[in-house]
């Protein structure tokens, strides 16, 4: 139990690091929350027009997630999960932040590419195909999270799938207002400048 309490700790505290933030900062771009949907992942940082930082805070986000599940995984296995699952709450709520953190699509992609690199290469599948065919990140977002338990599932990966489930309804919640603006028409396009 300690360890996994520890597991957790350290995936919160790797998870809660708002690369887009500290990115745009140091560019001396101002504060990404201050633009377009106020957050602060990749395609909110797009909408400063740097698409170098956005790609940049897309992979550091990732990164982040991936490196919490092999380093957990590196002590012990079990851990992995926990430590997976802890980097995505600690980006959605980083203590830094006053726990306003980001909507965790990265952060979800690389704690899934640590778990199964399969199934996140469908992730990735999938939401090109939807951001080519609609161009919101977000509805590509919440159309990848939605085919992601379901992969796990019929790849025979069940305690897998339980976590995407939650991380899953998680993200759903914290798209709330992205929903709402497509539903409306009123979401704003890839790379569209806000
Ligand atoms: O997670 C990013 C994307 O799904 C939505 O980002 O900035 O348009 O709210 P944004």
């Amino acid at each position: 139990i300690i360890t996994i309490i520890a597991a957790l700790i350290f995936g919160y505290l790797l998870g809660s690091v708002p690369f887009g933030l500290l990115l745009t900062r140091a560019a001396g771009l101002g504060d990404v929350r201050s633009i377009g949907s106020g957050n602060i992942g990749a395609t909110n940082v797009l909408r400063t027009g740097n698409k170098k930082l956005a790609a940049a805070t897309l992979l550091l986000d990732a990164l982040k997630g991936t490196a919490a599940v092999l380093i957990a995984r590196s002590y012990a296995p079990d851990l992995a999960l926990w430590a997976g699952f802890a980097a995505f709450i600690g980006h959605l709520f980083p203590l830094w932040l006053g726990f306003k953190g980001g909507k965790g699509v990265a952060t979800y992609l690389g704690v899934l590419t640590g778990l199964s690199w399969q199934v996140a290469l469908i992730f990735a599948a999938v939401w090109l195909l939807f951001a080519i065919l609609f161009r919101y990140s977000s509805l590509a977002a919440l159309c990848a999270a939605s085919a992601t338990p379901l992969a796990l599932w019929l790849l025979d990966l069940p305690q897998l799938a339980g976590l995407f489930v939650l991380m899953s309804l998680i993200l759903f919640l914290k798209h709330h207002a992205n929903i709402k603006r497509l539903a409306a028409g009123t979401e704003g396009r890839i790379g569209a400048k806000g």
